[in-house]
């Protein structure tokens, strides 16, 4: 090759490859258009250094203090289960799964039945009604709204089936998973629970300090036949506990009921037995042995008549009452 005709090669080379150059405002003429450099301003597309926002990136952290719509379980202060990701991640048609597998992550209080009253009423009854009979007004317009009080069908339905149903809808009912978190899902399912009459099992017991007021420690157990404490008891006499600390000037009756099986006598000295040993319970959490009476009445003090097995259960009871 000729020295002239090489020196000529390499300056059109030159000008062939800077050509090419990458400039991305600038694009020139592409065989795809948009397809390597994004027009749209989208978060992850870093073509140069946003002016504005913090390390020049397009997307910006979260706002401070924000919390992630799917993980936010701070409304109860509850932190134990594993947020929304895996837990409710049940398929819309699995409405078996959900009924066995979803259980509220916390216990109801007047309080949270009554939180899950105002958004009961915010966002279901304009179509199921006040009270879950399904006659809302909008009900009137939009037809097949479900009577989900005591006297309709889903008066048993549990709180893994309401729950499911509010996250993904039912037939002509639409999802209000956006307009409501799980944990106003779940209160949303205790009021709904006491439109279909049913008892909310584990309702925290609020003692208040009201002379003459007897509260029944529903869940204050023991080995059958005996004043073994169940382990399950703790949780209502360490409430009792809490409560009686707060009220330093309160004093009590703990007093211990059973039902009309067997000997009178016998029974008399096991309520006495049980009402004293809650005592020593208390007296052990560091409630001084003054404040708290313990008594036991045997079957003469029925709750309610001794006739059918429920009706029993009940009559078997520890109270305590404010002196
Ligand atoms: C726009 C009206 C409307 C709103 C708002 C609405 N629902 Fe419904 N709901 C319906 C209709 C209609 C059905 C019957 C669905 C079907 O079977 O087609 C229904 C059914 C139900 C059922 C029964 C599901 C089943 O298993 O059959 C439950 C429980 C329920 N709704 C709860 C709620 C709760 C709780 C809210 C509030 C978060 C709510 N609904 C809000 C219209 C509504």
């Amino acid at each position: 090759m000729k020295k002239q005709n090489f020196i000529w090669a390499l300056l059109m080379g030159g000008i062939t490859f800077t050509s090419c150059e990458r400039d991305p405002n600038n694009p020139g003429t592409e065989f795809a258009p948009q397809m390597y450099v994004s027009k749209a301003y989208e978060p992850y597309t870093q073509v140069e250094k946003n002016k504005i926002n913090p390390m020049g990136l397009n997307m910006r952290e979260p706002a401070k203090g924000t919390v992630a719509r799917r993980f936010s379980n701070n409304a109860t202060g509850h932190s134990d289960y594993a947020g929304d990701l895996m837990y409710y991640n049940i398929p819309k048609d699995s409405m078996e799964m959900a009924e066995k597998l979803l259980t509220p992550p916390f216990d109801p209080t007047d309080a949270i039945v009554e939180d899950g009253k105002v958004l009961y009423t915010r966002y279901c009854s304009p179509c199921h009604g006040e009270k879950g009979d399904g006659k809302g007004k909008v009900a009137d317009m939009y037809k097949g709204v479900a009577n989900i009080s005591a006297s309709g069908a889903l008066k048993n339905a549990n709180s893994g089936h309401i729950f499911h149903t509010i996250t993904h809808g039912k037939g002509r009912m639409w999802s209000h998973a956006s307009q409501l978190n799980p944990d106003e899902r779940w209160k949303v399912v205790y009021y709904v629970h006491t439109l279909q009459g049913q008892e909310l099992k584990n309702k925290a017991i609020e003692f208040k300090a009201e002379k003459g007021k007897t509260f029944t420690l529903k869940n204050v157990l023991f080995k059958s036949g005996s004043n073994d404490l169940e382990e399950s008891s703790r949780k209502e006499l360490d409430a009792l506990i809490k409560f009686l600390k707060e009220n330093p000037d309160v004093k009590g009756e703990i007093s211990g009921h059973t039902d009309n099986e067997g000997d009178a006598k016998k029974n008399l000295e096991l309520s006495d037995k049980r009402a004293n040993m809650v005592d020593t319970y208390l007296q052990k959490a560091g409630i001084a042995q003054e404040r708290v009476l313990a008594k036991g009445y045997g079957d003469a003090m029925p709750k309610v008549a001794n006739d059918t097995k429920e009706n029993k259960a009940q009559n078997r009871r520890i109270e305590f009452k404010i002196l």
